[in-house]
């Protein structure tokens, strides 16, 4: 036998189902906010990821599942999608086709990390992009969208942070006064921190080595270096959170592991996840559309982990109820019962029926077991009244219904 690869995971029956409602959710609540599908290649140019997630990133810097292809180009599997996201904006100039550009998609991820519960190797994303407005009513609106999804999917226990990372004016200033607080505590971090320290020192707030921690906490807020145009999209973002009556929390260690934010920052933490308990996250990457080569356009997005999102999910959700049973009593009723279970489907009720001609007993049992909303049971006396017996499964109650009307009831 030839094992999955380390890090990579099937989806069966029995699963798959769960993920399918979640889609299925997601895609409901992406259409509501008007965002539009697109799918973009797994495979992109290596440089895309280096320029656009960043050469300080983990990601970049250890992860990449790049390679040479056989025709000598640096390729490799996304690790993200916010960069093809932008590349696929630029180079089909998305906004000359779309009155807004909100985009979505779903799709498998790359990351070469340490496999645990919720982090995998190939892990799959619900990726969200909306470009060309700078306006903190939408940062709120795709904060609250990314709420909405986690309370759609029935996940309750869940906590939104917020955070603001500054812009290319503020930012140097935060982080000089980051490596001033450090000052002699430097030499105390762990080695990963010394380098970020040098290369990025806002990267320290990822740091999860306990010994760190206290140093970390103490370090300054961003929030206090912020230059005033970051402030008032700041103090304007949370106020509409407030207005849309979310829950959140500030965590000034919320600075995320990508280097393309400027401005708003956020995620969701599920409880039900241990160490990996970021459902998604994301926040505005304004310049990153001009870095990538394209026309100077604000961007903000998020991405959630379907694995988490389907993990965090209740027991039961996504199994399929049917509407209505039929249960078919009798030699002659039986033809008529299956012509009424198709009549049912036509109309768009999904409806189980039973082959064996079994009791009505045993057939009670198995619609009980299936969990379908009513039950009509087609005899032949019902057959030679016209009739067919309904029961609602909830209440227990029982009422004799008129064939030619029953379908519509069923549908309506
Ligand atoms: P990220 O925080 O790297 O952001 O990933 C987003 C989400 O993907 C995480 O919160 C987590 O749920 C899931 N995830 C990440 N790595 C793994 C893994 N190894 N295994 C399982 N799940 C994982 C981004 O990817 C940005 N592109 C988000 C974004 C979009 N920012 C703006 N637009």
């Amino acid at each position: 036998m030839i094992p999955a690869i380390r890090g990579t995971h099937d989806i069966l029956p029995g699963e798959i189902e769960r993920w399918q409602h979640a889609e299925q959710v997601i895609r409901d609540v992406c259409a509501r906010y008007g965002y539009r599908e697109i799918r973009t290649p797994v495979i992109e140019r290596e440089e895309l990821f280096a320029k656009g997630t960043g050469e300080t990133t983990d990601i970049v810097q250890k992860e990449m599942y790049a390679f040479k292809d056989k025709g000598g180009e640096r390729v490799t599997l996304r690790p993200e999608a916010t960069p093809s996201m932008v590349r696929a904006y630029v180079e089909h100039a998305l906004e000359q086709a779309l009155p807004t550009v909100k985009l979505f998609g779903f799709g498998p991820m790359f990351r070469y990390e340490r496999p645990q519960k919720g982090r995998y190797r190939q892990f799959h994303q619900l990726d969200v992009e909306v470009f060309g407005v700078s306006d903190a009513t939408l940062d709120a609106e795709v904060i609250e969208m990314a709420a909405a999804l986690v309370h759609g999917l029935g996940i309750e226990e869940a906590e939104l942070v917020v955070n603001s990372v500054g812009c290319r004016e503020c930012r140097p200033g935060f982080s000089r006064a980051l490596l001033e607080a450090l000052g002699e505590r430097r030499a105390d971090l762990c080695a990963d921190c010394r380098r970020r320290s040098e290369t990025n020192p806002l990267r320290i707030f990822d740091c999860k080595v306990p010994a760190c921690q206290p140093i970390v906490d103490a370090l300054p807020h961003s929030t206090d270096y912020l230059c005033e145009a970051c402030a008032a999209h700041f103090a304007a973002t949370t106020a509409q959170l407030t207005a849309l009556e979310l829950d959140y929390r500030v965590s000034h260690r919320l600075v995320r592991g990508l280097d393309y934010y400027a401005r708003t920052t956020f995620e969701v933490l599920g409880s039900a996840l241990g160490a990996q308990n970021a459902l998604l996250g994301g926040g505005r990457y304004d310049g990153l559309v001009r870095q990538l080569g394209g026309p100077d356009r604000a961007g903000i997005g998020f991405a959630a982990g379907m694995e988490r999102l389907v993990l965090a999910m209740p027991e039961g959700a996504g199994a399929p109820v049917p509407d209505a049973f039929v249960v078919a009593l009798g030699e002659t009723a039986r033809p008529a019962a299956h012509v009424l279970a198709r009549d049912l489907r036509h109309a768009g009720v999904t409806t189980l029926v039973d082959y064996d001609a079994r009791s009505l007993r045993a057939q009670m049992k198995r619609a009980d077991r299936s969990g379908a909303r009513r039950v009509l049971i087609l005899g032949d006396d019902e057959l030679a009244r016209g009739e067919v017996t309904v029961k609602d499964m909830e209440s227990g109650e029982q009422a004799a219904v008129a064939r030619a009307e029953v379908v519509q009831r069923m549908s309506g």
